[in-house]
């Protein structure tokens, strides 16, 4: 199958369990919200299931030391992050293992703190911890004409990380001790640069914090981005950062679970490891399978994802050039669009959105009212589609 067809197979998903499709009965609307694609994982990635499965015996899963090493030489190849396999471990999800962090690190008197609009299960961790959570609104800069949003220098400049105003805050409340941090940023699509990260590891040492960095989209960088690991900068920062991370979206198998966590500080560990004692079970046999085959055969799928992406993200900014009232920054990882809906005005703007034939997520849910998201993980007939919705706005 050639690179193009392995994206633009049209597969019916209503009824098979999918919560993407099974939020919108009426089949006028083409669900464009929740973050999972609507592509077939790898073929290798089948087959080892098939083939665990034909083996038919699912006993209880040991360590699986290969995935851990695929894992570890991976960040050393790929990151220059050199990491113990000590620091590694396997858990069943990016965020129980966020709330699990919330829970295992704030004493009573401690809270998180977060950018917003953030990946939304971000917004109930301190909730969820029976802690407060503060929150630093980001502030998107606006302004140049629709052909500067595309400008690739202008995602960053649009939409930088507000360093001053999360100054401000921990300086209003000391209490604040961990940081929750989505790089790259679910939902604004941007990959924070070096110059960024640099200065949030300086407040990090400067107010004595602990980061807790969600790279889930790393393997998701478009044009000559690149990811850099928060814990790698410096050993400083190393001591404090517990990275959380999965094969699942690159490789689009989130609903088979799995993920890992990489804590080089044996104290945070410690800590991390005590509280899920007894409550985390690790990875079943076809999650690790899935998981193992995609690193370590599937590269080839992982680029024809980014050129598709990248094409279905051209589409998409030309239709949003020619829309008034719409307006999108460009995206520099994840295959999230975050689309400014401000100048419309909208009362209820998943409404409006699902009247003219479109799922959006509601920006609000992120924490950023006035915009929303829309995923363009779609075969590019759907995008065509969603796109000649759109101009008909
Ligand atoms: C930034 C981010 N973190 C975590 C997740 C979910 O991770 P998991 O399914 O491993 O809990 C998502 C899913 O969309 C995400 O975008």
């Amino acid at each position: 199958m050639n690179k193009s067809a392995l994206f633009n197979e049209p597969i019916n998903r209503r009824n098979t369990g999918s919560d993407k499709w099974d939020k919108y009965p009426s089949e006028d609307i083409i669900p464009m919200w929740v973050a999972d694609m609507d592509f077939r994982a790898p073929r290798e990635v089948l087959q080892a299931i098939t083939d665990r499965n034909q083996h038919g015996i699912y006993g209880y899963q040991s360590k699986p030391l290969d995935l851990l090493r695929l894992i570890q030489v991976r960040y050393s190849a790929r990151y220059d992050w050199h990491f113990d396999l000590d620091s590694l471990s396997l858990v069943s999800g990016v965020v129980p293992a966020m709330n699990q962090v919330c829970r295992a690190l704030l004493s009573e008197d401690e809270s998180a703190i977060t950018v917003t609009p953030v990946y939304y299960p971000f917004l109930a961790m301190g909730q969820n911890s029976d802690r407060t959570l503060i929150q630093v609104p980001a502030q998107p800069l606006g302004g140049g004409t629709p052909s500067d949003r595309f400008d690739p220098t202008y995602a960053k400049n649009h939409y930088p990380y507000p360093i001053d105003a999360l100054r401000d805050a921990l300086e209003r409340n000391p209490q604040a001790r961990l940081l929750l941090l989505c790089n790259p940023w679910n939902p604004v699509g941007r990959v924070l640069s070096r110059a960024e990260l640099e200065a949030i590891a300086a407040l990090a040492r400067e107010f004595d914090l602990i980061i807790c960095s969600d790279e889930i989209h790393f393997e998701l960088l478009f044009d000559d981005n690149r990811h850099i690991c928060i814990a790698n900068l410096n050993e400083d920062i190393r001591q404090r950062t517990i990275t959380v991370s999965a094969a699942t979206k690159t490789f689009n198998i989130a609903g088979l679970g799995g993920a890992w966590v990489i804590i080089e500080n044996p104290d945070l560990r410690g800590k991390f490891e005590r509280f899920g004692l007894g409550l985390n079970q690790g990875n079943n046999p076809l999650t690790v399978a899935a998981t193992q085959t995609a690193l370590a055969e599937c590269e080839y799928w992982r680029l024809g994802l980014l050129e598709h992406l990248q094409s279905n993200r051209a589409l998409l900014r030309s239709t949003i050039e020619q829309i008034e009232g719409i307006s999108m920054n460009e995206i520099q990882g994840t295959y999230l669009a975050w689309l400014d809906i401000q100048a419309l005005n909208l009362v209820d703007p998943a409404a409006f959105f699902e009247a003219r034939g479109l799922g959006l997520s509601l920006g609000a849910q992120f924490g950023g009212p006035g915009y929303m998201r829309l995923n363009m993980g779609c075969t590019r007939a759907t995008m065509i589609e969603a796109c000649k919705r759109l101009s008909a706005i």
